[in-house]
């Protein structure tokens, strides 16, 4: 059993998907591991404390992957690698399957079993696979940090004998994972912290951090949450009454964290460039939500944009801007997963396609797409 893990930095991604952590782990079960020179740079692990831990260093990718029976990754390669690899591979990582299934489809047709760890459910027994939350979290952490670091004035309160700093303002839009992180870490940094979100859920949760919960209540509201606890997306009826109330609260913030989600849609556009206007210069928003779209109508992805004064900061991805904490989570995740799917006594890979978490996450087998999400549309 081959285990083989890439430098994704190349493509801007500077997470790793094995740590040397995993990677003892993963070789006390019978596997041997091989990864692409560098693959840990992006995450302050140098080749030699792969080396330390067994692993052995390939020169380039297609050397590494050549006889890997799983390849382990963040992000979903290129496509061309499909055509490098052994027929009949594991491959998980975060995927990003839907709407991709051209890029998808010579991973299919090579014959190998993908993995999209972001469709893990979200229950009990998954819950250390759970990528979206361990990087939602500590992108809600950086999120905050960064809006700090722009931020021209200061977070807590300050009594001096030259008179009071007043505490910042941070309004916190979507209390999921990364939201109820950004709201503690506010709270930590001595801001006056607001949040809102569509889900009753949520009330209580921002409340128990010490943050006030502000939304339209209506009865939509209280219908909002999906059986898998997520949002469902609003109707234009409750938009307006929620851009209403938006609007009133932002002009008077100091500082806006977007972090609003729809699982498979474009994220919903919660703060017009109207909005952005009325605040007063210095302010800054942190979106989150722009590798779907974008929260504010303002954002650009990647950039920091100074409009009207306000900077509105856009990272695609944050939880990269905490590489090494973020790597050492996400690869725990994968061991988690794949753990379930090695036989201990024989050390060798034995998948069982009838476990729940495999049919959640499974996107191509045999040949095929087959995960529900690439069916047709009724
Ligand atoms: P997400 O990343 O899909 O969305 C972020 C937040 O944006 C959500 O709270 C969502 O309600 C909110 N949102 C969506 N549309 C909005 C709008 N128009 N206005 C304001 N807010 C809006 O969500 P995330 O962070 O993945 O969490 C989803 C749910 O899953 C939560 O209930 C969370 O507590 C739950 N969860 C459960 C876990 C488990 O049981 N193992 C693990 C992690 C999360």
């Amino acid at each position: 059993m081959r285990i083989a893990f890439l430098d994704e930095s190349k493509s801007g991604e500077p997470r790793v998907a094995v740590t040397p952590e995993t990677a003892t782990k993963l070789k006390a079960l019978g596997a041997s591991l091989v990864a692409e020179k560098g693959a840990g740079a992006g995450s302050a692990i140098p080749d030699a404390a792969y080396e330390a831990a067994g692993v052995t260093i390939a020169k380039n990718a297609n050397e590494a992957v050549k006889e890997a029976d799983v390849l382990l990754a963040v992000r979903r390669p290129k496509p061309e690698l499909a055509a490098k690899m052994k027929s009949g591979a594991l491959l998980l990582g975060i995927m990003d399957p839907h709407g991709n299934d051209e890029a998808l489809k010579p991973f299919a047709e090579k014959g190998l079993s993908l993995f999209a760890m972001e469709l893990m459910p979200r229950i009990t027994r998954a819950q250390v696979m759970d990528v979206l939350s361990s990087q939602a979290n500590l992108a809600g952490y950086r999120a905050v940090i960064d809006a700090a670091e722009v931020f021209g004035r200061a977070f807590p309160m300050m009594m001096t004998a030259a008179g009071t700093v007043p505490a910042a303002k941070v309004f916190v839009m979507g209390a999921g994972v990364a939201g109820l992180q950004a709201i503690a870490t506010a709270r930590r940094l001595g801001a006056i912290v607001t949040a809102t979100d569509v889900r009753p859920a949520a009330k209580e949760q921002v409340a128990s951090l010490g943050a006030k919960f502000i939304a339209v209540e209506d009865e939509e509201f209280r219908q909002a949450e999906t059986a898998a606890g997520y949002a469902k997306p609003m109707s234009a009826e409750y938009q307006a009454k929620q851009a209403v109330l938006v609007a009133e609260h932002i002009a008077k913030q100091d500082i806006v964290i977007t972090t609003a989600l729809i699982p498979g849609r474009p994220a919903p556009r919660l703060v017009s460039q109207a909005m952005v206007e009325s605040m007063r210069p210095g302010s800054v928003i942190v979106d989150l939500a722009v590798e779907r779209g974008g929260n504010c109508e303002v954002s650009k992805a990647d950039q920091i944009v100074e409009h009207g004064g306000v900077k509105i900061v856009a990272w695609s991805n944050t939880p990269g801007r905490i590489a090494p904490s973020a790597s050492a989570l996400y690869a725990r995740n994968l061991f988690a997963f794949l753990e379930t799917m090695i036989d201990k006594k024989e050390g060798r890979l034995a998948v069982n396609f009838d476990d729940e978490l495999v049919k959640a996450t499974l996107l191509t087998k045999d040949g095929a797409l087959v995960h529900p999400i690439f069916a047709p549309k009724a």
